[in-house]
């Protein structure tokens, strides 16, 4: 069956005065999460958002929150993120060992909230197969974690395909996020190769029409992924033919 690509504008490129207002945009406009970027100064150069605003965001929204932890330390803040209502939290591969993931993955679960593992533009996707059977989701980096309105690096997408094809080979089908450069000229690509959900920054928020931005990106990853879909199914029946 067809799932239409979801869109998780990310508030690090909203306006921070206005942020009541930018989360009722894109809830109006069909966002599928408000993707949170949480960052430490420490585990990125970047210092963003944290506890607080993730407690007004759950009072402010009914869309899910989807908190991208950038921290060196996330098994002591997962915790305090749980409690303030995250619903579906990212820790990095790069911060914690393969037993640290473990936990990490625990915790989420026993809060009842989703669990993704995120991946560096760099790191091998090898990190994730120890917990891959038990991931929600699983975000593919971009561009380095840090800072919006970078450019996407070339070939994310081919990274996109191997994940999907390292949890099909386990048996699991953990939802695949991209962060980082997404817009309307990067985002078909990335759902032909197998993204579920796209975090657009600054292809939203920068947008002079926002809403319209978020509908034209939802809808050109939705048609690259019906052709990929269609091609797939081609090449299916093509092998059973012959
Ligand atoms: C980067 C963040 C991203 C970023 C996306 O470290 O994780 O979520 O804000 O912004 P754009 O879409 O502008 O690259
Ligand atoms: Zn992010």
């Amino acid at each position: 069956m067809f799932e239409p690509v979801r869109i998780a504008p990310s508030l690090l490129s909203a306006d921070f005065m206005q942020l009541g207002r930018d989360v009722a945009l894109i809830e109006e406009a069909g966002a599928g999460f408000v993707h949170v970027d949480v960052m430490d100064g420490h585990f990125v150069p970047n210092l963003t958002m944290g506890v607080p605003v993730v407690k007004q965001l759950k009072r402010a929204t009914s869309l899910p929150l989807d908190v991208h932890l950038m921290i060196s330390n996330p098994l002591e803040q997962l915790p305090w993120f749980l409690d303030a209502g995250a619903d579906l939290v990212t820790v990095h591969a790069e911060a914690l060992d393969a037993e640290g993931l473990a936990r990490a993955v625990a915790a989420i679960h026993a809060a009842g909230a989703l669990a993704a593992v995120a991946c560096k533009p760099h790191t091998p996707t090898g990190v994730l197969a120890p917990v891959i059977v038990d991931l929600d989701m699983v975000l593919v980096m971009s561009v380095e974690p840090g800072f919006s309105g970078q450019s996407y690096i070339e070939g994310t997408e081919d990274k996109v395909a191997r994940v999907v094809e390292m949890a099909r080979a386990v048996g699991a089908a953990p939802l695949v996020q991209v962060d980082g450069g997404i817009s309307l000229s990067t985002a078909a690509r990335v759902a032909a190769a197998g993204a579920d959900v796209l975090v657009c920054g600054n292809a939203v928020y920068a947008a002079d029409d926002p809403a319209r931005a978020l509908a034209d990106i939802a809808a050109v990853a939705d048609e690259a992924r019906l052709a990929a879909l269609a091609a797939h199914k081609e090449v299916s029946s093509a092998c059973l033919l012959s």
